[in-house]
């Protein structure tokens, strides 16, 4: 490498992994000689780190790949190059058809081969439209270099560690045990030190991904096997981390390994642990469930989420669903409706559902005309917000933990969030970055909540008296 640095730009698409994977491939392409640029303008190199879950999603890559070409085309002007690579799941999907429906793509990489991207680059340059969509048998992670103290700093205070990859659950409308490949863990030797290095350079929590997270069954480093629940323990012990995330869950794994539901009792006995759980259902109707492989009915869900709340009463529930999957009556949509009723969400993703290439349920008859997807998917975010809303005014009037994050929207403000992953914007006082502030709320702001500092609280009621 010549002592020349460039600069790369990754822009991240879908889900947290994803984002982490954007952070990774950063960290993978520093020693290479690449800084990271604040906007793609500015990029030597463009990194489309693509989605595939859904085909609007999947079809984004095409119409922002247009977009970068002009941006090639003004820059070749200014005498500059502009490499472009395009890497996540649609280029694990799709593979060289990418190449032959955008031009200009110098590189396609799947999410498995992200240590490589220099040595891949490399050969790019001599010889543009290479794709590498392998599954190798060393680990993407034994190889990725860790970030420096500096680029951690600057990602700010929470921060994201896969643990666990793919998915073996085979639902029937999923591309992920494709995309993503077979389930596996991290040894958590390497996860926790990846965690205490994030610790050293200041971040206070740490969200556990994996497609199917409450899966994880890693090598321990008492040479066991870890599940989710232990490896938690370890990770909440780490000095200087004060919150733990995980997601997402698969309803069937609550029940951990050995069935001793003992992730479930962590959520009682690790203080660390924070009080919200993402647990996609999917649909509240038996049938379809069934039709969606997802192995389990709504009352195992139901159940599992009363075990939940009896280990932790406060807990916050969020979850995804599908509506309009094949064969969905209107009464499978009311089961969805009234499970959500039941259950009663803090927040909760909803999709249409969207035929993917290779995946059963796309051979499916009984197809939902798209009209009456959005009628469905309409009624079921209105019910999702009332819920959201009402979930974060019960918060108005009581007192809790924030985690400062971030500069807020106004000047002298900064943003945080609670236990339940709640937005709160509150005035900086003395607050830095990292600290746990007790915050009385005191209303609520479309998707977030206005809050005031315990201390600042108490020093006003004493000037006045
Ligand atoms: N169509 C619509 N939504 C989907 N999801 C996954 N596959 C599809 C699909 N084919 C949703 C599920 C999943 C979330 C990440 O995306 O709800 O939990
Ligand atoms: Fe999208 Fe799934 Fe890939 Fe995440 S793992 S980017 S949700 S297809």
């Amino acid at each position: 490498m010549s002592g020349e640095r460039k600069t790369v730009f990754v822009k991240s698409y879908g889900c947290q992994m994803n984002a982490y994977d954007a952070q990774r491939m950063a960290d993978a392409l520093a020693p290479a000689g690449y800084d990271e640029a604040a906007a793609m303008e500015d990029a030597d190199l463009v990194v489309l780190n693509t989605c595939h879950i859904r085909e609007k999603a999947a079809e984004k890559v095409y119409s922002e790949l247009g977009r970068v070409r002009e941006l090639r085309k003004e820059r070749a002007l200014r005498g500059l190059d502009t490499g472009i690579v395009v890497a996540g799941c649609v280029a694990q999907a799709e593979g060289a058809e990418i190449l032959r429906r955008a031009r200009g793509v110098d590189l396609v990489v799947g999410p498995q081969s992200y240590h490589r991207l220099p040595e891949l680059l490399e050969q790019a340059r001599s010889r543009p439209g290479v794709v590498d969509t392998d599954f190798p048998a060393e680990s993407k992670f034994d190889a990725l270099p860790a970030a420096s103290r500096d680029r951690t700093r600057a990602r700010g205070v929470s921060a994201f560690v896969t643990v666990q990859e793919g998915c073996d659950k085979f639902c029937t409308f999923c591309v992920v045990p494709y995309t993503r490949g077979a389930e596996t863990s991290r040894p958590a030797s390497a996860i926790l030190a990846e965690v205490r290095r994030l610790a050293e350079a200041g971040v206070r929590e740490v969200t556990l991904l994996g497609q199917n997270v409450n899966a994880y069954h890693g090598e321990g480093t008492d040479g066991g096997d870890w599940s989710l629940a232990r490896l938690i323990r370890a990770v909440a012990a780490t000095p200087g981390i004060a919150r733990v995330r995980y997601t997402t869950s698969h309803p069937l794994d609550m029940a951990g390994p050995n069935g001793d539901w003992e992730l479930v009792a962590a959520h009682r006995d690790v203080p660390e642990l924070m009080p919200f759980l993402h647990l996609p259902v999917q649909s509240g109707s038996d049938r379809i469930l069934a039709a969606m492989n997802r192995r389990h009915t709504r009352d195992d869900y139901r159940r599992i989420v009363e075990r939940v709340r009896e280990a932790r009463p406060d807990v916050a529930l969020s979850s995804d669903f599908i509506v309009g999957f094949p064969g969905e009556s209107d009464g499978d949509f009311d089961d969805t409706m009234r499970l959500v009723e039941e259950i009663g969400f803090a927040s909760a993703y909803s999709f249409k559902y969207s035929e993917r290439p290779g995946t059963p349920a796309a051979e499916m008859d009984a197809k939902i005309p798209e009209a009456v997807k959005t009628e469905r998917l309409a009624a079921l975010q209105a019910l999702i917000e009332r819920q959201f809303q009402d979930f974060n005014a019960a918060t108005v009037g009581r007192t809790v933990d924030v985690l400062v994050e971030k500069p807020g929207r106004h000047p002298g403000q900064v943003s945080g969030k609670s236990p339940w992953l709640q937005a709160v914007a509150l005035e900086a006082g003395d607050a830095r970055f990292g600290d746990i502030v007790s915050v009385r709320i005191t209303g609520t702001g479309g998707h977030s909540l206005l809050g005031e500092r315990e201390a600042a609280l108490r020093e006003r009621r004493a000037l006045t008296g």
